[in-house]
């Protein structure tokens, strides 16, 4: 089965909520998903990840610090080509889905656009924004 690892960063726990619909749509479409809050992730987590998620609410417009040093250190592998997708929870500007996105275009990552951002608690219709993400990284790792 192919591969997809969702990171993600969250404070108050919106973001957790999007990466795990994602999670449950990319499921539903027979992705294997190693699914990891950042604080606990390493870099292991990534090898042989067909697509790579990666997740970040916006504090001080900003991504968290946690979830770039993890996007950084994911440069040590091989990444080109591989699908990527960022995505986020936001209050008023939410920059840190654009910031992730960025990243993983500059390492050749086939990365989804546009990125997918939430404003606060996502409501049933942004839970299914995200299961939908999550079926469309499958479908692009299942071909
Ligand atoms: C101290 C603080 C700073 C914040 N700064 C921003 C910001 O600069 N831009 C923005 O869009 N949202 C900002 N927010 C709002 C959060 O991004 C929003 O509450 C989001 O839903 C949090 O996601 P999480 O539950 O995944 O942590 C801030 C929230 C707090 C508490």
């Amino acid at each position: 089965m192919p591969k997809l690892t969702i990171i993600y960063g969250t404070g108050s726990g919106n973001t957790g909520r999007m990466a795990k619909a994602i999670e449950e749509g990319a499921k539903s479409a027979r992705v294997e998903v190693t699914i990891n809050k950042v604080d606990t992730a390493n870099p292991a987590d990534i090898e042989n990840a067909d697509a790579i998620a990666i997740g970040s609410a916006t504090y001080i417009k900003a991504a968290m610090p946690s979830v770039i040093r993890y996007v950084k250190a994911m440069a040590d592998q091989p990444l080109k080509g591989k699908v990527g997708a960022a995505f986020g929870s936001y209050g008023w500007s939410g920059e840190a889905a654009n910031e992730i996105s960025k990243l993983l275009e500059d390492y050749g990552m086939d990365v989804i656009n546009p990125n997918l951002r939430i404003k606060r608690q996502p409501s049933s219709e942004g839970i299914e924004e995200c299961i939908n993400l999550g079926k469309q990284i499958a479908e692009k790792i299942n071909k």
